[in-house]
């Protein structure tokens, strides 16, 4: 009997092909699952990661409704290419407060994990006003209207109790805090010595140029400014060397 017809045998034999199937998957599965639960944590630590402060959760909500995921990723993948042009590749730990994460898996636009720091405020206003102002080739859709939109946020605590009860550790002063942590960033004349240290590393100021209104254009620029800044990457073990 050749192979062929020893796989006929089984091909023809429903419960024998359903039984060996089985096997197959489950060595699988086994093999793939398994090391899970010898692994203490599948999130490396890293220094530096703290949850989203209230402005830059209400930017990242505008992020989601206005769909930038679909054009956007946010996961640099540790290739040269993409290490050379965006930055370190992204780690598991830098989307552990993400819910839901912002991987995306469409890039018309440029990976944005590593975007904080690398424009201006300005620019980035300009840029979301009339995209083609600042890139004369850019097929990105304009957002003019958020900087006319009041940023609304019904009840900011709320939000950041349903993040909680997902996992992500805001404590109760940062709770109760919330609704002034909210204002106190995109306001540069304010005290925000209890700000910074409940968000090390918070960008604070007038992010959309106009001092008078909290828009919604303020808080997006606030969740950009701040995306891949909060890695202290002196303190990372780099293992793969990419860096
Ligand atoms: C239709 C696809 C599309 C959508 C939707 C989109 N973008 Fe873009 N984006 C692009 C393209 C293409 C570029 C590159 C050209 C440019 O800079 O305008 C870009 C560039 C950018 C850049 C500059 C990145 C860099 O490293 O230079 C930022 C920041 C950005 N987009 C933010 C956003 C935000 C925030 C939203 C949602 C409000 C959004 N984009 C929605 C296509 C899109």
């Amino acid at each position: 009997m050749g192979l062929l017809e020893k796989h006929q045998f089984i091909e023809r034999n429903a419960t024998l092909l359903l039984v060996g199937s089985l096997v197959v998957v489950s060595i699988g599965g086994i093999v793939e699952i398994a090391p899970l639960f010898y692994l203490e944590n599948t999130i490396e630590k890293v220094e530096g990661m703290r949850p989203y402060s209230p402005l830059e959760l209400a930017g990242r909500s505008i992020y989601i409704r206005e769909g930038c995921y679909v054009c956007h990723s946010q996961m640099i993948r540790p290739f040269r290419d993409e290490v050379e042009r965006y930055g370190h590749y992204s780690l598991a730990a830098e989307s552990m407060y993400d819910h839901s994460f912002q991987w995306g898996s469409k890039r018309t636009g440029p990976d944005l994990a590593r975007v904080g720091d690398r424009y201006s405020n300005e620019w980035h206003v300009q840029h979301l006003v009339e995209p083609r102002d600042v890139v004369p080739e850019s097929v990105m859709p304009s957002y003019a209207f958020l900087k006319e939109t009041p940023l609304k946020v019904t009840d900011v605590s709320m939000e950041l109790k349903a993040n909680r009860a997902v996992g992500v550790p805001y404590s109760d002063e940062m709770v109760a805090s919330a609704k002034a942590d909210l204002a106190a960033q995109a306001d540069p004349n304010s005290d925000i010595s209890g700000l910074l240290q409940r968000y090390p590393k918070a960008k604070i100021g007038d992010f959309d140029g106009d001092a008078q209104n909290l828009t919604e254009m303020d808080a997006l620029v606030a969740y950009l400014q701040m995306l891949g800044t909060l890695v202290d990457f002196s303190t990372y073990d780099d293992a793969a060397g990419y860096r």
